[in-house]
């Protein structure tokens, strides 16, 4: 499997020249740099899905940061998956913890969300973690074991390969302070534990499993590659492309 490298640009790129200046830089910086052994997604607001797409073309892949379970009809302010999936995009970011905490979403609606996006044909990359207090209340093991499996309740096993799941500790996502490596080591063989349980060790293996919070050229040696990460979920270093190609490439290369 190739290791992932998402970036998450949350509610940023306020204008259409930003997004252009963006493209623009990010083209710049990619231009040397061999990223084979990657994929690339980038995940912006909803309303640039599209001019995200026409500018990726087949360099890289797009997704979106959210979307609704339901395909069709009055739901009014929601976005379909076969939007999503129309718009160009592979990749859909699930259960965030922004969206946990802001907008009050549980697993059961994510678990919704996951079966949805599977439907149209999207890869949705999970997001899993504690927060600060559960981790001080050693809780941390048993929220990863309620979050993945109630996440992915009734996924059928031929379509692991097509899931993605992000360790993102709460407390590390925007923050700056990052868990120690045999911690996310634990994380990650952990989700793998459940996985194989659930769906059996073959398609377990297929599943990609991401470290978030944090990342950034300094911290991502000690977050992903000395866990042996899939890859890595990136929220505010993917807003300059200097850095998060700087990242990249140290994922491509380990
Ligand atoms: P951060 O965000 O890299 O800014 O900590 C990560 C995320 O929210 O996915």
């Amino acid at each position: 499997m190739k290791r992932l490298v998402v970036g998450n640009l949350k509610m940023n790129l306020l204008s259409p020249l930003e997004r252009e200046k963006y493209f623009e830089f990010f083209d710049k910086e990619s231009a040397n740099k061999e990223l084979d052994n990657i994929e690339i997604v980038l995940c912006p607001p909803f309303v640039y899905l599209e001019a995200f797409k026409n500018w990726a073309g087949k360099k890289l892949a797009v997704g979106a940061q959210n979307m609704f379970a339901e395909m069709k009809g009055s739901y009014t302010g929601e976005i379909s998956p076969a939007m999503v999936k129309n718009a160009g995009c592979d990749y859909v970011i699930l259960g965030h913890s922004e969206r946990r905490r802001y907008f009050l979403e549980k697993n059961e609606e994510i678990n919704l969300k996951v079966m949805a996006a599977l439907k149209v044909g999207l890869k949705p990359i999970i997001c899993v973690g504690e927060s600060q207090t559960e981790k001080e209340n050693q809780a941390t093991l048993q929220v990863i074991t309620d979050q993945v499996k109630e996440c992915l309740f009734g996924v059928s096993r031929t379509k692991m390969e097509k899931i993605v799941i992000a360790y993102e500790p709460i407390w590390a996502v925007g923050t700056d302070e990052v868990p120690p490596a045999n911690d996310i080591m634990e994380a990650k063989v952990l989700i793998r534990k459940i996985l194989v349980g659930m769906f059996g060790r073959p398609s377990a293996e297929k599943v990609a499993i991401l470290y978030g919070g944090s990342v950034n050229a300094r911290t991502v040696e000690q977050v992903c590659v000395e866990p042996g990460m899939d890859g890595a979920l990136v929220g505010r270093e993917s807003l300059t492309p200097y850095e998060f190609l700087k990242i990249a490439e140290i994922i491509n290369n380990y």
